[in-house]
C-alpha cells in the first residue's frame, strides 16, 4: 500500500536537498539535536539527487529520494513534473529592512554625483529620511507598501525572511513597525522573523546625545519591544519562535560600548542577537558579536583578519550582503573566501532597504556573491538556504529538504544548479511552493 500524500514534485533533473552529509550526520539528524550550518569545505555539499523527488503532506516534507523510490512508496492527486528542472529549498533571506515607507531615489542620484552614504546621513538624510516617511505613514499604509515587496520576494523564491524595525526610532513608531511585521507575517505566506533595531541611527531630535538615546533604547524601548514581540507567540512555542535585537555598530551610528550595553540588556530580556558590523569602518563590531554569542554578525565588509579568525572559530554566523556595496557603487565586498577558508559558516542576504540596496531578489545576491566574493554557485546556494536558516535560528525547520521540515520548495527553470548565479537579471523561478502550496507559478499553465 502506498502512502497517500498531498503533493509530489518528481523527475527533477537535480534535486538539491541540502540534507545531511554523512552516515554520522544522518543518525544525528534523526535525534533531537538540530542540524548545524555548513562550514568551510562542507559549504560545497548540496546533497544532490539526480532524477529526484519530494513528497509533501500537511505542509511538511514526508519523503525525499530518487523519483522511482518516492513513487514506489507514495501517491498524490497533485503531481508536479520537474523534468529538466532544478528543485531546491526556498530561499531564506536572513537580513532585510522590508518594512519602510516611501523611497530614496534622490539620494541614489546624489551618490552618483559624488556624495557618500554617511555624508548624506550626517546631513539629516539617509536613514532619517525614511524615518520621517515611516513615522508619517499609518500602520495600514506601511503594511500595504511592504506587502508589495513581500510579494516580489515570494515570486523570486524567498519563502522565509528576517525583517527589522529601525525606521521609527521612537517608542510609538518602533512598536508600529513591529506590529506591521507581525501583521504581515500573519497575513502573508512568507514566514517572517522579527528583529528590533531601535539602535539603527541616532534620530535628529537626539543629535549629539547618542548616549541618551542609547539609554532610552535600553530602558524604554527594549522592554516594550520584548512585550510586543512575545505577544501572539503561544507559551508552547515561545522557546522555538525566535526574535532578535540588532544594532548598527558604526562610526556616526552606535559605538562598540553603546552597542554592548544595548545588546547586553536585550540578551537579558531574551532577545537573540545580531550586529550590523564593519560595513564602512572596522570598529570591532564583529568581535563584539562573538563576545556576546550573537547568532550572526552582518555586513563584514572591512573586518580585520584577526576578527575573521575569531568569528570563524565561533558559532556566530557571518551574514554577507553583497547587494549593499553593489547598491552603493563600492568595490569592497565581504572577504568571503577568507571566512570560508578559516572554517566559518557564511550566509547571504539581500539587506533589502530603500537606501543602500533596493533589491528583493536572492537570485541577484547569488550572482553578485559569485562574481565579487568568488563563491562557487554551490557555496552560494548553501549560504541562501541552510546557513541562512541557521542565521535566524530556524535551521531545524527550513533551509533544507528533509523529512519533517517545511515543504518550502522551488522549481527552477534551469538545466543545472550552476545556472544560479551564472544566468542573472531574469527570474529563474518557475514555481515557489510554500508549506506545500504552489503560490507562484510562471509556467504559463
Ligand atoms: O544595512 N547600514 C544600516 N542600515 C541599512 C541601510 C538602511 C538605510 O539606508 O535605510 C544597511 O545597509
Ligand atoms: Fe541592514
Amino acid at each position: 500500500m502506498k502512502q497517500k500524500v498531498d503533493l509530489i514534485v518528481h523527475s527533477a533533473r537535480q534535486l538539491l536537498t541540502l540534507g545531511p552529509l554523512s552516515e554520522a550526520e544522518v543518525s544525528s539528524a534523526l535525534s533531537i539535536s538540530p542540524s548545524r550550518p555548513r562550514r568551510g569545505e562542507a559549504m560545497s555539499e548540496l546533497g544532490l539527487i539526480e532524477d529526484g523527488a519530494v513528497a509533501v503532506s500537511r505542509g511538511l516534507v514526508t519523503l525525499v529520494g530518487m523519483t522511482k523510490e518516492v513513487l514506489a512508496q507514495t501517491e498524490a492527486d497533485e503531481m508536479i513534473n520537474a523534468s529538466n528542472r532544478v528543485v531546491m529549498p526556498g530561499f531564506v533571506d536572513p537580513h532585510t529592512h522590508l518594512v519602510f515607507a516611501s523611497s530614496r531615489e534622490g539620494e541614489f542620484e546624489a551618490r552618483i554625483k559624488g556624495a557618500t552614504y554617511m555624508e548624506i546621513m550626517a546631513a539629516g538624510g539617509g536613514i532619517m529620511s525614511t524615518v520621517r516617511a515611516t513615522r508619517a505613514a499609518t500602520l495600514p499604509q506601511l503594511i500595504a507598501q511592504s506587502r508589495e515587496r513581500l510579494d516580489k520576494m515570494l515570486a523570486h523564491g524567498t519563502t522565509t525572511a528576517e525583517v527589522k524595525s529601525g525606521y521609527g526610532l521612537n517608542v510609538d513608531d518602533e512598536l508600529k513597525m513591529l506590529e506591521a511585521i507581525r501583521q504581515l507575517d500573519a497575513a502573508h505566506p512568507v514566514d517572517l522573523v522579527p528583529t528590533f533595531l531601535g539602535a539603527h541611527a541616532v534620530p535628529v531630535e537626539f543629535k549629539g546625545r547618542a548616549d541618551e538615546y542609547a539609554e532610552m533604547v535600553i530602558n524604554e524601548m527594549l522592554p516594550l519591544a520584548e512585550r510586543e514581540l512575545r505577544e501572539g507567540i503561544s507559551n508552547a512555542l515561545a522557546s522555538s519562535v525566535p526574535f532578535f535585537c540588532d544594532v548598527f555598530c558604526e562610526e556616526g551610528a552606535f559605538s562598540v560600548s553603546q552597542s554592548r550595553r544595548i545588546l547586553g540588556r536585550a540578551k537579558e530580556l531574551g532577545f537573540r542577537l545580531k550586529v550590523h558590523a564593519d560595513e564602512f569602518k572596522p570598529l570591532g563590531g564583529t568581535r563584539l558579536a562573538v563576545e556576546l554569542g550573537a547568532i550572526s554578525a552582518d555586513h563584514l565588509v572591512c573586518t580585520t583578519v584577526e576578527e575573521i579568525e575569531t568569528l570563524a572559530k565561533s558559532d556566530t554566523i557571518a551574514v554577507s550582503l553583497p547587494g549593499t556595496p553593489f547598491g552603493l557603487g563600492h568595490h569592497q565586498y565581504t572577504p568571503a573566501r577568507q571566512i570560508i577558508e578559516a572554517g566559518g559558516a557564511l550566509a547571504l542576504a539581500t539587506d533589502l532597504n530603500p537606501g543602500t540596496c533596493y533589491c528583493e531578489s536572492m537570485q541577484f545576491i547569488i550572482a553578485l556573491a559569485c562574481r565579487y566574493m568568488h563563491l562557487t554557485p554551490a557555496e552560494a546556494i548553501t549560504a541562501v538556504t541552510l546557513n541562512a536558516a541557521h542565521a535566524i535560528s530556524l535551521g531545524d525547520k527550513v533551509g533544507s529538504l528533509e523529512t519533517g521540515k517545511k515543504a518550502d520548495i522551488l522549481v527552477l527553470d534551469i538545466p543545472n544548479y550552476r545556472h544560479l548565479g551564472y544566468h542573472f537579471g531574469v527570474n529563474l523561478v518557475e514555481r515557489t511552493i510554500k508549506s506545500g502550496q504552489v503560490l507562484y507559478c510562471n509556467s504559463g499553465e
